[in-house]
């Protein structure tokens, strides 16, 4: 079929790239020009694995191309609008973008066009749509509105979009229904060329799931509030457990092999980023007090997320007394491994708040240096990790890039000022680190320190255990 992706951001480029890989004729707008030129040289303004490969192939196979928004409304019997919908100061969605694309569909295409929203957008945005639509029409043009959601991961998202858990698509008659059967049906079948395994296992088929276009609106929001709701929950829990002396990885162990539950999501950290969590969840609050709903829930679980920075310098406090002039690596700039992404990266505000306490920073990230410089200029990004933890103070993990678990751990203790390593993502096994003779801080776990003149691990338990306590009652306890 012959469809047009609007839009080359995460969710618009690995939309048209994985639509031609299945077999369509996709035309890909985008109204931005130096990233046109970027695109139309088959260079990814994004780092997604697989991706490159994917467009530049689909390219040559001439099954995909870049343009205008003007070209690529002209081309397909589907549009999917796939801009951006950034957060607007008071937390609603910015829907300019949507509705200037809806502008130029209405003006330009005649005939019968499926207009599908795939942008994360508000309830009732698709009654928006199909309204502007009618009213700014001037060629005859004959249209149906569908919301098709994506649950498109960062790092993940060609494999997520190919090998589905559903297909949300949100529709009010049959014909815009068959279009979006019928465009889906390889991955619903699950028969393509898999472009992300070599030999794809068998992939169950995803479920196709026809509802209202306000309910497939709502279950994008929903679902990813939910999964922010379950991160909150177990920093939350972590906390407890720093308290009380458990381990978090236990608790969340325990309570993700309830089925009802699931293991997924209860990942402790130093909080959840990236350009769709934060932002849907401030947005669906909007949505549901503007229709006189209490969402304070998810309140608390903006501001569990807002309070991880803090107390993961409070336990860097905890260990090097006066920030002032004490030299700081981090480990990871990104959001999350796998993308170059430091959008609502918790990588910046942990940066900011201890330049502003007085501390040098010197950083590093396999992917996100470029645009982390674009936010965080002052302070200095390193080749590697060891060049980042050079005569540092501590060693923080921010981003769990699989790289950080196989470090030499001697040399970098050899270089660093003292063997500290704070780990935001409990992403080491401690006694990797302390049989080297590392102090090692996680989140919501024992904190463990190297066997030192001849205690015994258990007395360096109470002792850990007691300066554990000693963040709890923020009063600091000596070890001497
Ligand atoms: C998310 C949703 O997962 C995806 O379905 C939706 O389409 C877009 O938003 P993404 O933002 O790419 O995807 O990242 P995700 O993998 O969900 O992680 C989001 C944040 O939560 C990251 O900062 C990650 O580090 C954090 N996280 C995730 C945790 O802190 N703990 C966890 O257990 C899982």
């Amino acid at each position: 079929m012959r469809i047009s992706v609007i839009g080359a951001g995460y969710v618009g480029l690995t939309t048209a790239a994985c639509l031609a890989q299945i077999g369509h004729d996709v035309f890909c707008g985008e109204s931005d020009e130096k990233k046109l030129s970027t695109l139309q040289a088959c260079v990814m303004p994004i780092f997604e694995p697989h991706l490159q490969r994917i467009v530049k192939n689909a390219c040559s196979a001439e099954r995909l191309r870049f343009g205008s928004t003007e070209q690529a409304i002209g081309w397909g019997d589907a549009i999917f609008i796939c801009v951006g919908t950034p957060p607007l100061a008071n937390g609603d969605a910015d829907l300019s973008a949507l509705e200037a694309v809806a502008r130029m569909i209405a003006k330009q295409a005649s005939g019968y066009r499926l207009v599908v929203e795939k942008s994360t957008v508000p309830v009732q945005t698709g009654a928006q749509l199909r309204k502007h639509l009618s009213v700014h029409s001037t060629n005859g043009l004959k249209y149906d509105v569908a919301s098709n959601p994506e649950f498109l991961r960062e790092g993940s998202s060609i494999e997520d979009f190919l090998h589905p858990d559903r297909i949300v698509i949100g529709v009010d008659s049959p014909r815009p229904e068959k279009i979006l059967r019928e465009i889906y049906q390889p991955i619903v079948d699950q028969r393509f060329d898999c472009p992300v395994h070599t030999s794809c296992p068998r992939h169950s088929r995803p479920t196709f799931l026809v509802v209202e276009t306000a309910s497939a609106e709502l279950i994008k929001h929903a679902s990813n509030s939910f999964l922010a709701m379950k991160i909150s929950f177990i920093n939350m829990v972590a906390n407890l457990c720093e308290a009380v002396g458990a381990d978090v990885t236990e608790v969340a162990t325990g309570m993700g092999l309830d089925p009802r539950i699931g293991p997924a999501f209860l990942r402790p950290g130093i909080g959840f980023g990236g350009f769709c969590f934060p932002k849907d969840v401030q947005a669906f609050i909007r949505i549901a007090e503007k229709s006189g709903c209490d969402f304070s829930l998810l309140r608390e679980v903006e501001k569990i997320n807002q309070d991880r920075i803090g107390r993961f310098i409070e336990k860097l406090r905890g260990e090097v007394w006066v920030m002032r002039g004490k030299k700081i690596a981090v480990w990871g700039l990104a959001f999350k491994p796998n993308t170059d992404d430091v959008r609502f990266a918790p990588s910046i505000a942990l940066i900011r708040a201890l330049l502003d306490e007085g501390a040098t920073v010197s950083a590093y990230d396999p992917q996100a240096t470029e645009k982390s410089k674009l936010v965080l200029p002052n302070i200095s990004y390193c080749e590697n990790p060891y060049e980042a933890a050079e005569g540092s103070d501590a060693v923080l993990i921010v981003t769990e890039w699989e790289q950080f678990r196989d470090m030499d751990w001697r040399r970098l203790k050899s270089i660093m000022a003292r063997p500290l390593i704070l780990d935001g993502r409990n992403m080491l096994e401690s006694k990797q680190v302390t049989s080297c003779g590392f102090r090692y801080v996680s989140i919501g776990r024992d904190l463990v320190l190297p066997p030192q003149n001849g205690l015994s691990a258990n007395e360096v338990h109470y002792r850990s255990a007691a300066l554990q306590k000693s963040w709890s009652d923020s009063s600091v306890v000596s070890l001497d």
